[in-house]
């Protein structure tokens, strides 16, 4: 059986997950943060792509955690764009960076999986980590092109986004689902779930109707 997949992101006001120039900005409020610190502790896996490796160098720990109680970090990366100097390759927990089947990069102590000849074959994928891995709960933490995949797939079960209350504005900033070309011909429906106020925002919650 696939991997039940979580969508999670936080996007201002105006529907950005971040400035033009790509750089992290805090979109969350306290309560949201603490909300998903929270969140990791329930999934196997978090998932991101490599542009957001770059753009953020994010951790994708669980503070204070022992190697084997982090989630396994997962790396979409067809090309091995990974910087050896990313904090994602620290060794504090299990990691696997997926790349295409021609790319032959390694890192120290992680993983490479190859699946898919161009982009990460993201269907396949799933079941590699299902079957090989156990893995049976993933958060794709982002960003905008790797979410908009998983609902191209049709892999996305829950889609959660905190609505910050913050203007970013910008033509070419990145959205919750990013990239070129519709998701589904007609975009894909999404059944409200809840709506619950966390500070000065919203987390809302969708079940996709596919
Ligand atoms: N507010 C939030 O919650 C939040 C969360 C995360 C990120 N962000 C922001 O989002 C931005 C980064 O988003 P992004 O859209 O540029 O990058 P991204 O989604 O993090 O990574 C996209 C890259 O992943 C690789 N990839 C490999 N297989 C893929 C597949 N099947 N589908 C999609 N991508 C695949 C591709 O690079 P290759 O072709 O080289 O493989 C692609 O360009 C940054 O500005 C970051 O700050 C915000």
């Amino acid at each position: 059986m696939k991997p039940f997949v979580r969508v999670n992101c936080a996007m201002s006001a105006d529907g950005k997950l971040a400035g033009e120039e790509r750089k992290q900005i805090r979109i969350s409020s306290d309560e949201d943060i603490k909300r998903v610190k929270e969140l990791r502790r329930s999934y196997n896996a978090i998932l991101v792509g490599v542009g957001t490796v770059i753009a953020d160098d994010p951790h994708l720990t669980i503070k204070n955690a022992d190697y084997e109680e982090n989630p396994v970090r997962i790396i979409l990366d067809s090309n091995g764009r990974t910087p050896d100097s990313a904090r994602v390759l620290d060794g504090k927990a299990p990691t696997l960076v997926i790349t295409n089947e021609s790319c032959t990069k390694e890192w120290p102590g992680v993983e490479a999986i190859r699946c898919g000849k161009d982009h990460v074959d993201l269907t396949r994928l799933m079941d590699i980590l299902s079957k090989e891995y156990n893995i049976e709960s993933i958060i794709v933490e982002g960003g905008g092109e790797t979410i908009a995949s998983f609902f191209r797939e049709k892999l996305v079960d829950e889609y959660s986004v905190f609505v910050g209350g913050l203007i970013i504005g910008g033509r070419d900033a990145p959205t919750p689902s990013d990239g070129s070309g519709w998701v589904a011909e007609g975009g894909i429906r999404l059944n409200l779930f809840s709506a619950e106020t966390l500070g000065n925002g919203v987390l809302l919650t969708f079940l996709p109707e596919y």
